[in-house]
């Protein structure tokens, strides 16, 4: 089997990425910018096309998105381009390949009033990277047999990424304040955790929406405070703050997170808890100083 991941240069990508090679499995990966990638816009359909007939996929994992949500509504026609229409271009490349299409979506979908949230309930986005990702969701889902796996709070050890527990591991060793909502809720997600989930759910030919998180539902200071306690962080330089206090240019789901009773009756099991997740990072750390 080949497999195209778009966007392996990202935090996703590169977990999927990493667990294809582990498991040799014939793997291509596509950035703009990085080195040893095929190259691929997905704002630029003829880039598409030729990442396809280069690695002639038959399972394409399109991870890549504009995922800044406050540039995403400062540049709502940049976001509609590339989080829109370029799955909808995957999605036709992928109709006239015969590939097989897995779509990273997130939580965002829902506007946070009633969360955590099942595939099934109604969407209502609350942002520009709500909207485009959702719409992107439905491009996708319009081709037969694609998987769209809903997402949130991705995190892990990379330090190419501005994930959250990158960006709390940062602060922590500059010496700086980090103000940190505490009135988002949501399910904090290990990528290498939801890697090993998609290529499952891959393996088994599921295709629909599929919410992928970890377990456990707790607040954005919460997982802060739980992620000093593993790493043995004084989280003193931690302040919680409201999300309104944050002047963010994008409105956030509050009461957000994803339910995962549908992947775990698919799958037989769901994903690890974020205590065991951020003591294999607290082990990364270690191994680093
Ligand atoms: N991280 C989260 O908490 C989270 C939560 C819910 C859902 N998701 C979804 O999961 C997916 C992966 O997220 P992530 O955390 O891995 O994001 P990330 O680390 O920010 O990576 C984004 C990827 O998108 C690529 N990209 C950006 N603009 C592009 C363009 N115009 N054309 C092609 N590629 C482009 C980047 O590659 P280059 O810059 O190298 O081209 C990079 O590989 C996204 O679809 C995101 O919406 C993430």
């Amino acid at each position: 089997m080949r497999v195209l991941v778009i966007g392996a240069s990202g935090q996703v990508g590169g977990a999927l990425t990493s667990l294809a090679v582990r498991r040799k499995i014939e793997v291509y990966g596509t950035s703009r910018t990085g080195r040893g990638f095929l190259y691929l816009d997905l704002a630029g359909p003829a880039s598409i096309k030729s990442a396809f007939e280069k690695s002639r996929p038959d399972l394409v994992l399109l991870c890549s998105a504009m995922t800044h949500v406050d540039n995403c509504e400062r540049s709502p026609e940049l976001a509609r381009k590339i989080n829109s229409e370029g799955p909808g271009l995957v999605a036709e490349e992928c109709r006239r390949t015969g590939a097989r299409l897995v779509y990273l979506s997130t939580e965002y979908v829902f506007d946070g009033t009633g969360g955590p949230y099942g595939e099934e309930d109604p969407v209502n986005p609350v942002s520009v990277y709500g909207r485009t990702k959702l719409e992107g969701e439905r491009a996708v889902l319009g081709l037969e047999g694609s998987l769209a796996v809903r997402t949130t709070v991705v995190y892990s050890h990379n330090p190419a990424s501005k994930n959250f527990i990158m960006q709390l591991i940062n602060n922590y060793r500059s010496g700086a304040r980090m103000r940190v909502p505490s009135d988002q809720f949501s399910n904090p997600t290990y990528a290498p955790d939801l890697a090993a989930a998609v290529l499952e759910l891959a393996g088994k030919g599921a295709s629909g929406i599929y919410n992928v998180t970890g377990p456990d539902w707790l607040n954005r200071y919460d997982f802060a405070l739980k992620a000093c306690a593993a790493f043995g962080f004084n989280p003193a330089f931690i302040e919680a703050r409201l999300t309104a206090e944050l002047g963010q240019a994008a409105a956030r789901p509050l009461k957000a997170g994803l339910k995962t009773d549908k992947l775990a009756l698919e799958l037989g099991h769901g994903l690890p808890s974020s205590g065991e997740s951020l003591l294999k990072i607290a082990g990364i750390i270690k191994q680093y100083e």
